[in-house]
């Protein structure tokens, strides 16, 4: 039987489900069991869900945590994180906890700028059409009036617009390469019909032009978008102590050694990309928790992230941290485009609830916290991995992962937890103690014996 089929987003959800089950799934009754289960029982609840995507057969269901105790601009904060990662929401709100009593984190935006491209190809000389562009921007801006007078009224709209002679790596390649101020939106529908509306405008100009003839005539616009390469629309955020103030380690490390180590550490992922796309990973585990807990775009801010981190050319570390005249300081550099009106964020109820949880905060103050999040849990991985090493917080995640799924109750986790305090954490060990605990011999359904 074939696996393919056409016209399966006319059908309905039933009849998607229905033919899903039948064509990949050899249990059928439990799976559709399980993809029911995560229907939810409100119908128009349901509705709104649905219509977010395409095809939609049930909902995929993340653990919403919360990041308490962040002190960002002297300014205190409870950050909404969405993450199925174990350890990041705890090693988040642990570093807001250490760096509140230091003087929290200070972030300031840079810079907003966002921008957008018009491709296109023609056969004209690039400097008879740079000559003209004073005549064609006033041309583009005044045909867009009517699309940009709400985003003016808020103080945004196209801040410039150039033309990029690209024929040195293409022949007959140009841009209209656009810089837009999208204020508390994230911007992506209004610079894409904006960049939609120029592509026309530039066609007409160059077509209805005394100056031009024949092939010249003709503008080819391969594709008008947005870029998510965002260089210019930076946050910074810092912490910053004396160094005897960060107090002593772990394993009895002292300051000075953990400042000047957790220096060396950043320092790997500076020179070297393989250690640089881990660090960055653990920054992105707060960022993206954050991102996506206030309904914004977290593939965007990802792919932005990760080319501003290569801007030198080599890939390399999004935080930096130096020492100077004893003081610790650890900063970070990001780009995001990120909102608090338009797309989901006032949709999903829970991103509306998230905005809701951090005052209603603008655009900037949303990329300050997002920031603060990347850095504390930038913090978290770095004085983990240079003093007792990762594993450790992880393996007390995985214990009670592991008791969870045993039953184990209140009692039986307080014992394990000092037991394994000095032991190594595996399924086998763990449910080895519980049995000898419960003085019984268990009984064991089949997933638990694995
Ligand atoms: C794990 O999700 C993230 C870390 O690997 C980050 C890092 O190594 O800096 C712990």
């Amino acid at each position: 039987m074939s696996k393919c089929i056409s016209g399966f987003s006319k059908l309905t959800k039933e009849e998607k489900l229905e033919w899903l089950l039948d064509v990949f799934f050899d249990n059928q009754k439990g799976a559709e069991e399980d993809l029911k289960k995560f229907w939810n029982q409100d119908v128009d609840f349901q509705k709104v869900f649905d219509g977010f995507s395409e095809n939609t057969v049930s909902n995929y269901y993340m653990p919403y945590g919360v990041a308490p105790n962040f002190l960002i601009n002297g300014k205190e904060y409870c950050v909404p994180m969405v993450i199925e990662e174990s350890s990041v929401v705890a090693a988040a709100a642990a570093a807001a906890k250490f760096w509140q009593t230091r003087g929290g984190f200070h972030a300031k935006v840079l810079n907003v700028r966002k921008i957008g491209q018009v491709h296109f190809y023609w056969s004209g000389k690039p400097a008879q059409l740079e000559a003209l562009m004073p005549q064609l921007q006033a041309d583009l801006l005044a045909g867009v009036q009517d699309l940009t007078s709400n985003m003016r009224k808020r103080g945004g709209g196209v801040a410039d617009i150039q033309l990029r002679d690209m024929t040195i790596w293409e022949p007959g390649y140009f841009q209209l390469f656009v810089e837009f101020e999208t204020c508390d939106s994230m911007g992506a529908n209004f610079i894409n019909s904006v960049l939609e509306e120029f592509a026309r405008i530039l066609q007409d100009f160059i077509g209805s032009h005394t100056e031009f003839e024949g092939d010249e005539k003709d503008v080819d616009v391969l594709m008008s978008i947005l870029s998510n390469y965002t260089p210019d629309c930076v946050v910074r955020c810092e912490v910053q102590c004396p160094v005897e103030d960060l107090g002593s380690f772990q394993g009895g490390m002292d300051a000075e050694t953990f400042a000047s180590r957790f220096e060396k550490a950043v320092k790997a992922a500076v020179v070297d990309p393989f250690r640089a796309t881990t660090h960055n990973k653990g920054i992105f585990n707060g960022v993206d928790a954050v991102v996506l807990a206030t309904g914004n775009d977290f593939r965007a801010v990802e792919a932005c992230g990760h080319a501003y981190a290569s801007r030198s050319g080599q890939y390399s570390s999004l935080s930096n941290c130096k020492i100077e005249k004893g003081i610790f300081k650890f900063w970070i550099d990001l780009p995001l485009a990120v909102g608090t009106v338009g797309g989901l964020t006032k949709l999903h109820p829970l991103a509306k609830r998230s905005l809701e949880m951090l005052g209603n905060p603008d655009a900037t103050s949303l990329m300050e916290i997002i920031a603060a999040t990347g850095l504390a849990q930038n913090f978290a991985a770095v004085r983990s991995l240079i003093t007792t090493g990762i594993q450790h917080g992880h393996m007390k995640m995985h214990l009670l992962n592991i008791l969870n799924h045993l039953a184990a109750t209140e009692l039986e986790v307080d014992a394990a937890k000092v037991h394994f305090r000095n032991s190594v954490v595996t399924f086998k060990a763990v449910r080895e103690f519980l049995f000898a605990l419960r003085g019984q011999q268990p009984k064991l359904s089949p997933n638990q014996l694995a």
